[in-house]
């Protein structure tokens, strides 16, 4: 058995986006997660702009790695690996990131892991509520992805059931937000915003739910039609001159959003013969997905875990908890001279 003392000590770099994310890790034990997030800066163009994400991923990577280690009470030289974002991600922001874990590997002449992002949002539940069974299913819905994944193994076999044809929960969630003049990145106004409304007051299709589709999509997602359905609605409102009622609007929206998310994912444990649902990234704060998985999965007595909201978003725990798991898999690190991957597979655990 290995003993708390001899666990790996892994750094984690997230820098796939507009968050610089430095953490810490002993085994399962989160021992500091710092996360420097540049959305301020971007909140005013109503999206991300990849050269200032980068510029300030480059000013925040050295003091965010200081504070980490001043607040862990270890040294540089403690670290037995280090394990940074290669993918999915924006380029840029990838390699300030990854050029800052690469020169320290380098330095310390300890192993490097580059690591997917997407798999990191599930990783990091271990950190919470402890090892993985044997296999479960996992739900990653964020920004940028809506995946229904078959997890054998974290760090060395996962199969993609399925994703989404379009726009990501998230991406829709922000686009709808949009369209209802809410700050960007939409996704939690909307979702507070419908926490106030009548989820049945507006009939919002479900997409991918005729009988055909279910048969060839059976564990995909569709987003777009929904959205343009939700414009729709808008605008004859807007046209008739009549008040937008937001919260019934935002409402409606997610339950149509989170219907098709929750029965798919639950259909998946119930096929996948797999007790346990992990879900993950920046989407998985969505309140109304969270109640409405709890309620379904207890139907089937499935166990969903959830990391709390704080590991929802883009942070450097998901990355060191992945680390860890490649690590004492005794899987080759990465070679110094990789280059980030902006559409990394998510079949792919490392690059
Ligand atoms: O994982 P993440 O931090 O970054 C990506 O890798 O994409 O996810 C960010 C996404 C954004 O689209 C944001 O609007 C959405 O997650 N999000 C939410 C909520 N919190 C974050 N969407 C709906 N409800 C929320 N509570
Ligand atoms: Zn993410």
């Amino acid at each position: 058995m290995i003993t708390e003392k001899k666990q790996p000590l892994i750094l984690g770099v997230e820098s796939t986006c507009d968050e610089t994310g430095l953490a810490l890790v002993r085994g399962h034990e989160l021992l500091v997660d710092r996360t420097a997030s540049s959305m301020d800066q971007h909140a005013r163009y109503g999206g991300i702009i990849p050269e200032i994400a980068s510029r300030a991923h480059l000013e925040s990577f050295l003091p965010a790695l200081d504070s980490a280690l001043e607040e862990a009470g270890v040294a540089l030289a403690d670290i037995d690996a280090i394990a940074c974002s290669a993918g999915p991600g924006l380029i840029g922001s990838l390699t300030v990131g990854n050029c800052g874990a690469k020169s320290l590997a380098s330095a310390l002449g300890i192993p490097l892991y580059g690591v997917n992002h997407v798999i990191g949002h599930l990783a990091v539940d271990q950190l919470v509520d402890g090892p993985f069974p044997e296999k479960f299913i996992g739900l990653v819905v964020s920004g940028g992805h809506s995946n229904l994944l078959l997890v054998n193994d974290i760090a060395t076999d996962i199969v993609e059931l399925g994703g989404t044809l379009d726009d990501a929960a998230g991406e829709a969630f922000d686009k709808v937000g949009r369209l209802l003049g809410l700050p960007y990145p939409g996704g939690p106004h909307v979702d507070r915003q419908g926490q106030q409304g009548n989820p049945q007051a507006i009939a919002f299709p479900r997409g991918l739910s005729r009988a055909k589709d279910r048969e060839t999509h059976r564990w995909d997602f569709s987003f777009s039609g929904l959205k343009t359905a939700v414009a729709r609605y808008i605008e004859s409102l807007q046209k008739e001159g009549r008040e937008l009622p937001v919260a019934d609007i935002c409402a409606s929206f997610s339950e149509a959003v989170n219907d098709s998310l929750t029965a798919k994912a639950i259909a998946a444990c119930v096929a996948h013969d797999c007790d346990t649902l992990v879900i993950g990234g920046g989407f998985s704060a969505n309140s109304r997905l969270r109640s409405l998985l709890q309620e379904r999965a207890a139907k089937e007595s499935i166990t969903v875990r959830m990391p709390p909201l704080r590991y929802c978003t883009d942070n450097g725990a998901q990355i060191a908890a992945l680390g860890v798991n490649l690590y004492r898999a005794g899987v080759s690190p990465s070679s110094l001279d990789f280059s980030p991957d902006s559409s990394m597979p998510l079949t792919v655990t490392h690059i």
